[in-house]
Parts: C-alpha cells; sequence; structure tokens
C-alpha cells in the first residue's frame, strides 16, 4: 500500500484515493476490477478506488471479532443519518420513525413503487438517467416516460410538464422518480427547481420518489437540497444510502424515507423488504454516517482535484470532448459528438448498464479504457460517454492520456 501507516485509529489526512496502487485494486475481485482484461483501466462502474473510513473498517473488524454476524435489528442507520443530515444538509425535521430498512437503493425504488403506482402506470424519469431506471421499472410492469434533460443538463420544467400530463394518461397512479444528484451530469438540483418540480407534481397527481445516494458526494461550492425538505415534497419518498459515498455497494443496506403524508404508505411496505439488508451492511453504513465524515472530507477534497484534473488533461489531450465540472458525484458525463464516431447500437432499448457501443467501445477496444457508454442512459445519452474519476490522479492521468491517443491515432489532426 502506497503512502503513510494509519495512526492508532486507523485515520490518516492522506486522500483515500491515492493509498491503493494499481497492482493493489487489481487484487479487487467486484465488477468494476474483473469484467474487463487487465490491461484494461476500469473508470466505468460507480465504485471509488479508495482505501475504506476507519470508522466503517472498525466497525466491521469489531463485529467480526464478536462474531455479530446475525439479524439486523433498531433504528441505528436511521439515527446515524438524521444526525448526518442534519450536520450536513440542515435537514432538522427528519423523523426516523418514517424510515425503514431496504436492501440497496434500487430495490427500495421497486418496493415505494408498488406502494404508490399500479402494474401499466407510468413512472417518469429525467433523460439521460441511472440506467437501471429504466431496467428496473420496466421489470416492475410500469412504463418508463421520459422528460429530457435542458441543453445546460438541468430539468427542463416545460418537458417535465408535458410528460407528467402524459403520464397521466397510462394509468391512475403515476410517478415521477428524480436522481438528485443526478447520475449521469453530476447536476446537483437546487431548492428552487424542486420547489417547481413539487408544485408541477402535486398539479398533475404524481408522487416523487428521489433517489438521493449521490447526495453524500456533493462537491465544494455546491450545497444539497434533500427532496424532502422542499415545500410541497409531503407526499414524496427519498431513498438514501451510504453505499456511494463510502464505497460500500456490496454491504448492502439502504434507507426509504417518507414525507409526513406518505407515511401511511410506508407503513403498508412488506415485512420481508426489511430482511433484505445484511446486519453488516447496517453496521458497516450506520457507521459510515456516524463517525465517517472526515474521510469523506478528504473523498470530496480529492474529488475536487480530480474533477480539475479532469478539465485540464481533456483540454491537453481531446480539446473536442466538451466537459462540463459535475457539482456533485465522481462522474463525468463527456460529449464525445464531435469525435464523429459511430454510435452504433445507440437506437437499442437503454437500461443495460454492461452494454458498450459508439465512442465507449471506441475507448475500450484503443485506449484499453473502460467507460460507460451514453446510449444506455436514454434519450440524449448517445455519443457521450461516462467517466468515474474516484480514482487516483494518477490513474486518471494514464486514462485520459490514452484516450487521447487513440483519438489521435483516428483523426491525426486532433479532432
Ligand atoms: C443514482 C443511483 N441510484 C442507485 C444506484 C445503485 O444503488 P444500490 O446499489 O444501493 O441499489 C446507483 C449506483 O451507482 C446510482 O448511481
Amino acid at each position: 500500500m502506497a503512502g503513510p501507516v494509519p495512526s492508532a485509529n486507523g485515520f490518516t489526512a492522506q486522500n483515500p484515493l491515492t493509498r491503493l496502487t494499481l497492482p493493489e485494486l487489481r487484487q479487487r475481485t467486484s465488477v468494476k476490477w474483473r469484467r474487463y482484461a487487465p490491461d484494461v483501466l476500469p473508470l466505468w462502474v460507480a465504485e471509488m478506488d479508495v482505501f475504506l473510513a476507519p470508522a466503517v473498517t472498525d466497525a466491521l473488524r469489531s463485529a467480526i471479532d464478536l462474531g455479530d454476524t446475525g439479524y439486523a435489528y433498531g433504528t441505528a442507520y436511521a439515527e446515524a443519518l438524521g444526525d448526518f443530515a442534519a450536520r450536513r444538509w440542515g435537514w432538522n425535521d427528519f423523523r426516523v420513525d418514517r424510515t425503514t430498512v431496504v436492501p440497496d437503493v434500487m430495490m427500495g425504488i421497486v418496493e415505494v413503487l408498488r406502494l404508490v403506482t399500479d402494474p401499466g402506470d407510468a413512472v417518469v424519469v429525467c433523460s439521460p438517467v441511472y440506467p437501471p431506471f429504466y431496467a428496473f421499472v420496466s421489470h416492475a410492469d410500469r412504463q418508463v416516460i421520459e422528460a429530457p434533460l435542458g441543453p445546460d443538463q438541468r430539468i427542463d420544467l416545460a418537458a417535465l410538464d408535458e410528460a407528467f400530463r402524459r403520464a397521466r394518461e397510462y394509468g391512475r397512479r403515476p410517478a415521477f422518480l428524480i436522481c438528485n444528484p443526478h447520475n449521469p451530469t453530476g447536476v446537483v438540483h437546487r431548492r428552487d427547481e424542486l420547489e417547481a418540480v413539487a408544485e408541477l407534481a402535486g398539479r398533475h397527481g404524481l408522487r416523487v420518489i428521489s433517489d438521493e445516494i449521490h447526495a453524500p458526494l456533493v462537491l465544494p461550492g455546491t450545497h444539497f437540497t434533500p427532496y424532502l425538505t422542499v415545500a410541497g415534497a409531503e407526499n414524496a419518498f427519498a431513498l438514501i444510502s451510504a453505499s456511494k459515498a463510502w464505497n460500500l455497494a456490496g454491504l448492502k443496506a439502504a434507507l426509504a424515507v417518507a414525507g409526513p403524508q406518505a407515511a401511511a404508505d410506508l407503513n403498508r411496505m412488506p415485512e420481508e423488504v426489511s430482511h433484505g439488508p445484511s446486519h453488516l451492511g447496517v453496521i458497516a453504513h450506520t457507521a459510515a454516517f456516524r463517525a465517517g465524515g472526515p474521510w469523506l472530507d478528504l473523498v470530496l477534497d480529492g474529488l475536487d482535484t480530480n474533477r480539475t484534473l479532469l478539465e485540464t488533461l481533456l483540454a491537453k489531450h481531446m480539446p473536442s470532448v466538451r466537459y462540463r465540472r459535475p457539482e456533485g458525484t465522481y462522474l463525468a458525463w463527456l460529449d464525445c459528438t464531435a469525435l464523429g464516431i459511430d454510435t452504433g447500437q445507440s437506437d437499442g432499448e437503454p437500461g443495460v448498464v454492461s452494454d458498450v457501443a459508439g465512442p465507449a467501445k471506441m475507448f475500450l477496444d484503443r485506449a484499453r479504457v473502460a467507460l460507460s457508454s451514453g446510449h444506455v442512459f436514454g434519450t440524449g445519452g448517445a455519443g457521450f460517454v461516462r467517466l468515474n474519476f474516484a480514482t487516483s490522479p494518477a490513474i486518471l492521468t494514464d486514462a485520459v492520456t490514452r484516450m487521447g491517443r487513440a483519438v489521435d491515432a483516428d483523426h491525426p489532426s486532433g479532432g
């Protein structure tokens, strides 16, 4: 392992994104590191190349030492999130008794959809968006309706109004699945935007489900607004988890949070859903929200550095690729349309995370860099790639340099 040895409680002030070497990362067995051949730099799926937060590893080690590996119990996870939400986001009326644990955010979304919509009903999403929004919604027999983001990559309220109107034609109980912060653009919706969303949803009679998995990853200079703190969001739901911000996707646990007028719906959640999260997951996520703040701040600093480094690298190696600095998440949404690469299967069904076509395929084949292919994010995604910059500056530099060389080989003039 590179860098200083941890202090007695395991905490050092070093950037967690620079602690693990490439050979160490290649020993990982998760999908990010195993899906592609060993010569590929994986900057695709949303896993971070971090050395875990000592608060989390300490909690897990104690649980293992005690054999505390039974069933999860109690409200510690929700209490830890409530304290974190008050401290970081000023969410002071967070109510533990309006939460329930769910196995993960996507399963939580599906279970909430089952509570507030019926088969055949419409679910509106703002495209381009996290591909499983398409797959999970349609597998739950609901219909996805797209409200494309505007050219500034923010919510287009006129498009949303129109999508909400159409959604009413599908069935009695439509819903809006909002991604806040938005994956893949990294846009963090402002309070005034969310208030406008709540007003529209109220007017058209849609229930709102807010995926806030990236909320702790809002980068310096931007403030996160929890949807449930917005006027008009009283009958909405939020899904929140420590899994993205502390890299705990393999330790399953998340929370569904209901607004005051959604509490009765949440109470109808079938009991077996709360049996899904793993006890070790709940322990890890609780420790993250309770004591993982100093580590998270180091990650946010590292990500802030990387989003600027990426800007510099792109300007140098691929000036025709357009990049808008994300306000949150560790995802960069790169507009590669000027490269003129055939977007191939881009007219196919969105939703299959592993489907690679267009520029992502070119970068995989010629640069040996794995990115997420834009077309799987729905309308507006073709010609884009999503790059995960939660890695070391060295790996990021190597990846973008290789990508630049691949583009130059294709277009010797630099286009
Ligand atoms: C917006 C969004 N929602 C949900 C998930 C998946 O979360 P989980 O593993 O808790 O289902 C991700 C993962 O990247 C995501 O970006």
